[in-house]
């Protein structure tokens, strides 16, 4: 096995490390666990919940070289579980084992910026965006802009995070203020018919498959639910996948890819917008934990280990809910309920926003899902 790239499948009883334990790192060592490979949580915080379901685990921080190299020495390749991993910790692990995802994915979707120029030069549709270094330059684009926009710090946002809604009134210098002088990008703003995103796996370069698409409902910035079928109509469908599979080909990439859209009502026909892209296991592919032959977890090993990809086939109709803060003290309800599947995560305090859990409603395809 070189260190770049993986030479074979690895066998049952191999390990895969994981940068990072939360409830994506989880499920992905769950689903490892699955197939008979091993999973090495690395994560500095020693109350993450990925730990609990992990047959090795190391508690350090992404600059502890010695303890990354230890790491790397103990695992067969090396994945992570968000897009945040430092650079420089990435390419000392990837120095003794293969990752997967690449650097490329990792670096640039780090960046709102690097991230939105990428796509666009692919040829593929984003808001329009100015990039914001200063209160002058969020003057200037706001301006330009002419209309409701989103500041969006450049790097560390997540769930709605290091975002401000702004207009032409706003005041350019208290705006930049609130999110600490931070680069960032002016978006402007999308009026959406509605939200989809594509999950698709790939593993060698000719095996690459998509799971059907969800409609993603958002609050406050925060994934909602997620419910397949989505009701676009096939052509849009296709763009979609068309789209995302055109930036995992660009990106020479292996594993889970999840590409966020708006869609957005137009005269002639409905235009899709690339919101951004994820290069792990996403939130809005938790429905194929219960309503797919593979789902996205597990296919994501597979493809990291050099396996055969499982079907991506979706054997049930699916809405997925998140369980946010105090919502998880429903469980007693949700677990009596036959056609509920109730996921939690085995985190430590109740904190207002914060994933918990899901549950996925299931009923057999065509049926009507029933919401409250
Ligand atoms: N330009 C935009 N226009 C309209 N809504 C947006 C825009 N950007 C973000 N949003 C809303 O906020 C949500 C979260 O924003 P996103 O950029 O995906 O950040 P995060 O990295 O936190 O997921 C989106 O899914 C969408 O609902
Ligand atoms: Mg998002």
């Amino acid at each position: 096995m070189t260190p770049s790239s993986l030479a074979a499948s690895l066998n049952p009883g191999s390990t895969i490390g994981i940068l990072g334990g939360g409830q994506l790192g989880r499920m992905l060592a769950q689903a490892a666990a699955r197939i008979g490979l091993h999973a090495h949580i690395y994560c500095p915080n020693p109350e993450a919940p990925a730990f609990e379901v992990a047959s090795a685990q190391t508690i350090a921080t992404f600059d502890d070289r010695e303890a990354l190299q230890k790491f790397a020495r103990s695992v067969d390749v090396v994945t992570f579980e968000f897009e945040n991993i430092p650079l420089e910790a990435a390419d000392l692990v990837s120095e003794q084992v293969p990752l997967y995802p690449n650097r490329k994915a990792l670096e640039i979707s780090q960046d709102r910026g690097v991230e939105k120029a990428f796509i666009k030069q692919l040829g593929l549709n984003v808001a329009d965006w100015w990039p914001i270094d200063s209160a002058d330059d969020l003057a200037n684009a706001l301006t330009q802009c002419a209309a409701p926009a989103l500041l969006k710090t450049r790097r560390l946002g997540y769930d709605g995070k290091g975002q401000l809604a702004l207009d032409q009134n706003s005041d350019p210098a208290q705006a930049f203020e609130h999110i600490d002088h931070q680069p960032s990008v002016l978006e402007k703003k999308i009026s959406f018919e509605r939200e989809i995103s594509v999950v698709l796996v790939q593993g060698s370069p000719n095996q690459i498959d998509c799971y059907d698409l969800p409609c993603n409902l958002h609050k406050n910035g925060i994934l909602h639910s997620s419910t397949v079928p989505s009701g676009v109509p096939e052509k849009l469908d296709q763009q979609a996948k068309d789209a995302a599979m055109k930036i995992a080909a660009a990106l020479d990439y292996r594993g889970i890819l999840a590409v966020e859209f708006f869609v957005k009502e137009d005269e002639n026909a409905p235009q899709l917008i690339v919101n951004e892209f994820a290069p792990r296991v996403h939130n809005s592919g938790h429905w194929t934990l219960d309503a797919c032959s593979c789902n996205q977890f597990e296919n994501h090993i597979r493809a990291v280990a050099g396996w055969p990809l499982g079907a991506t086939t979706r054997h049930s109709d699916a809405q997925m809910t998140n369980l946010l803060g105090a919502q998880v003290l429903d469980w007693f309800e949700l677990a009596q309920h036959p056609d509920v599947v109730l996921h939690l995560y085995g985190k430590a305090g109740i904190k207002a926003g914060r994933k918990l859990g899901h549950m996925t409603k299931i009923s057999p395809i065509g049926a009507k899902i029933q919401t409250n």
